[in-house]
């Protein structure tokens, strides 16, 4: 609540300024043409990545007590999730014919943590007395770092490429459909004989 009043340097409101980014890329992605959606799918993964590093290194190690066991651990899988389809989408298929609907659920389950960590875990946090913009100055020193030393694979990442190319639920379904088989003319002629017979006997 009166988030707007906070110092551009407090760490709620640079993490806030972060989930704007994604949420206007989510929105410009939904809009875009198919050429334009590659690049907004780019972009939106290093910024999701990075947050997640800012947010696990710097701002949950310092809220997570306060904040509490149930609301913490519920934000460590659905990051862990986000981090999942994120390294499908940076691997070699990428995510073949699914990777814009791949995008699409992560971009709807960022959008859900997003509502959550802005109205239960960051509201609670704010009640805590410890010095919010001195986390502001570390989070915008690490995301400087990050940006200027690259992205360090995460253990999502290790763990898809050990995997191998994700297949798609749609091939997989296709693949495993019995085909049927043509009826043979002699089946035809006994199917005939018993309809007359079940005729005959009604
Ligand atoms: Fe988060
Ligand atoms: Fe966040």
């Amino acid at each position: 609540m009166f988030d707007w009043l906070l110092p551009e340097d407090h760490a709620i409101a640079i993490l806030k300024k972060d989930h704007d980014t994604v949420k206007a890329l989510f929105d410009e992605f939904d809009k875009a043409e198919h050429p334009s959606k590659k690049k907004i799918i780019e972009s939106a993964l290093t910024e999701l990545k990075i947050h997640a590093i800012l947010e696990e290194d710097i701002f949950y190690p310092a809220v997570r007590q306060h904040v509490g066991g149930k609301l913490m651990n519920e934000a460590d899988e659905e990051h862990h999730i986000a981090k999942v389809l994120i390294a499908e989408l940076d691997s070699a298929g990428g995510g073949g014919d699914h990777r814009d609907a791949k995008f699409t659920v992560l971009a709807e389950s960022v959008r859900h943590h997003i509502r959550e960590e802005e109205n239960e875990m960051m509201p609670k946090a704010r009640e805590l007395d410890i010095d919010f913009v001195q986390l502001g100055h570390q989070l915008r020193a690490k995301k400087q770092q990050l940006l200027e030393n690259g992205i360090p694979a995460d253990a999502e990442h290790a763990m898809v490429e050990k995997a191998g190319p994700a297949d798609s639920p749609a091939k997989a379904a296709a693949r495993h459909r019995t085909p049927r088989k043509p009826v043979s003319k002699k089946a035809k002629s006994v199917r005939k004989t018993i309809g007359r017979k079940s005729a005959k006997a009604a």
